[in-house]
């Protein structure tokens, strides 16, 4: 999704602007571009297409300054076009802006800026410019027509700002939509995203909603009135190897590699924060779990996690849908939102309502810092480092971890949960030197089917959800994960001769069901795929996966499947880590 930078410093601005750019390449995008100020005019770049290719075809590393703002886009309003990539300028070309979010009054705005302001583009973001060029050109600083223009919009944005009025100066502001603030020795940035300056500086602050940020070689934070705020840098602890490929080909793989140490660091929690929050579930009158694409499937093994070892029921509710069960959430509800970025605009939403009507919030995230985490109660940290691949890996790992060690503690058997996951992870280990081989085979055997369909029962219900979910991301096949008993209520009719059908079936109580259930698609022509610890004869292909206890099987049934995804996307020469339309922070709604 959309990424920005703004910097001010000793260096040229605009090699520094680039590199932060390419660190938000991983967030999905279709244009970029860069302005900066210099010899007195706004020197600026942008157009479609990767960075690289933007960067060769416009030079953007060599234009002059010390001061700048970048941007990649993913497109809301207005088409992929060079006019439409971001910075936007106002009619004199002064002032450059670059934006996430969408501004929803922007028709209004523009209605009524068009009569005497020239607009050329079709987005949402070119009424801000212009907004800033009334409030400069009637006397304003950068800043206090940053924080008039911030006024006049509706909807979510992170804007950063330069003006040739304001030289050696950024001014950048946000609501529902996040932006961190970098600082070093006579380098300062913002961003939507900390990996922009992660090499640059760790000492970061973030701005909250209302919030304004005026970097020069100094920084001020104000807040919506103009009022000077004084605000805590602190370091992050990710470090920037992490989010380089040490490698790999892809960042995907390197992170479904990452898995088991991943699991190791996210068991690792404060005893008493998941003892509190064990308690707190537990004591709820009722608990939603809350969340989107990879992390709601997280979200639906916690569920069941939660009822076979802590004896909670509780839902779970996709964070899109979430407000509109907002006549039953109240103070007696405890939500707990599942997000890796911390910052996908449905979660925030739906955990803003859930707030203002009263419950209390607990979260499971990777960012610290990030949105979700400030606005909840108890927060539990991946602490599994960037995940730079879009489909979510290791983060899913993570997540899932982090649900066993709150369904242990509810069942009061926090050491003993802790030694079992982490005697899952040599397995898991094993996992991927016994099957890579045998799953690339399988994704070269079925690289020209187009449709595929994930089954299983119980537990691993999620998994086949998830399965499928990975296999369209990245690979633009159509997939459908569902429990193996709902199959014949309907997507039975799809099965055809030769149909990939991946049956994950453990021996244990749901294994004989499944396995009636795969024997119902064979007769019509399924080429079956198991995913078992157990060889079955109907099975055109099996993967082994290690024989572990029943409620464990999602840590080791998953693996496979991301890896199938993986070498399916690579077998058919897509791009694993950047998904075409897809972004990994999704920050609009
Ligand atoms: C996007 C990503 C998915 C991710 C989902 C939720 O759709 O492409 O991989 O699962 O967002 O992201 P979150 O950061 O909230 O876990």
């Amino acid at each position: 999704m959309c990424g920005v930078i703004g910097y001010v410093g000793d260096a040229e601005a605009a090699p520094i602007i680039v590199k932060a750019l390419r660190n938000l390449e991983y967030r999905g995008y279709d244009s970029a571009g860069i302005a900066t100020l210099a010899f007195g005019r706004v020197w600026a770049e942008k157009d479609i297409g990767k960075l690289d290719q933007v960067c060769q075809t416009h030079q953007l590393d060599s234009l002059p300054g010390s001061t700048g703002i970048g941007h990649v886009r993913w497109a809301t309003h207005g088409e992929v076009t060079p006019v439409n990539a971001h910075p936007h300028f106002d009619c004199k070309r002064e002032i450059a802006v670059a934006h996430n979010g969408i501004i929803e009054n922007y028709q209004e705005l523009r209605t009524r800026l068009e009569h005497n302001h020239l607009f050329v583009s079709q987005t949402d973001t070119e009424v801000i410019p212009h907004l800033l060029e009334e409030f400069v050109d009637a006397g304003a600083s950068l800043e206090e027509a940053v924080l008039k223009t911030t006024k006049l919009l509706r909807g979510s944005y992170a804007i950063v700002a330069v003006s040739l009025k304001d030289p050696g100066k950024v001014v950048a502001s946000r609501k529902d939509s996040p932006l961190v603030v970098g600082r070093n020795d006579g380098k300062n940035f913002v961003s939507s995203d900390v990996l922009a300056f992660l090499e640059q500086t760790n000492r970061v602050a973030y701005l909250e909603d209302g919030e304004t940020v005026v970097l020069t070689k100094d920084i001020v934070f104000l807040d919506a009135e103009g009022r000077q705020l004084q605000k805590e840098f602190r370091e992050v602890d990710w470090k920037c190897d992490e989010a380089t490929r040490q490698g790999y080909e892809f960042f995907m793989m390197k992170e479904i590699m990452e898995e088991p140490h991943a699991i190791r660091c996210a068991a690792m929690q404060d005893k008493r924060l998941l003892l509190e929050m064990a308690i707190g579930i537990l004591r709820s009158r009722q608990v939603v779990l809350t969340a989107c694409g990879t992390s709601r499937y997280a979200a639906l093994v916690g569920r069941y996690l939660f009822s076979r070892l802590g004896g909670k029921f509780c839902d779970v509710i996709m964070a899109s849908e979430f407000q509109y069960f907002s006549d039953s959430i109240d103070r007696n509800t405890l939500v707990i939102a599942i997000s890796q970025s911390g910052e996908t605009a449905d979660v925030i939403e739906g955990v803003k309502r859930a707030r203002a009507n009263g419950a209390t919030i607990y979260s499971l995230v990777n960012t610290v810092g990030s949105t979700l985490a400030r606005m909840s109660e108890r927060v539990l940290y991946l602490n599994c480092g960037p995940e730079i691949g879009v489909a979510a890996t290791k983060t899913f790992m993570s997540q899932l971890t982090l649900l066993y060690m709150l369904a242990f503690t509810m069942a009061n058997q926090m050491d003993e949960g802790l030694a079992k996951i982490l005697d899952i992870c040599p397995k898991i280990e094993k996992c991927f030197s016994k099957n890579s081989k045998k799953i690339w085979g399988l994704a070269q055997r079925t690289k020209g089917s187009n449709d595929f369909y994930y089954i299983a029962r119980g537990i691993n219900f999620a998994i086949a959800a998830e399965g499928a979910l990975k296999m369209k991301e990245i690979s633009y096949v159509h997939a459908e994960g569902m429990p193996a008993g709902e199959l014949k209520h309907g997507t039975l009719a799809l099965i055809d001769k030769g149909t990939p059908v991946v049956v994950i079936c453990p021996k244990d109580y749901t294994y004989e069901e499944t396995i009636a259930n795969a024997h119902e698609t064979k007769a019509r022509g399924a080429f079956l795929i198991g995913v078992s610890e157990a060889a079955n004869p109907i099975f055109d292909d099996w993967i082994e996966v290690p024989s572990v206890e029943e409620i464990f099987q999602p840590l080791v049934t998953v693996v496979p499947l991301q890896l199938l995804a993986y070498y399916s996307a690579v077998a058919r020469d897509r791009d694993p880590d950047k998904p075409r339309n897809l972004a990994k922070s999704v920050t609009v709604k």
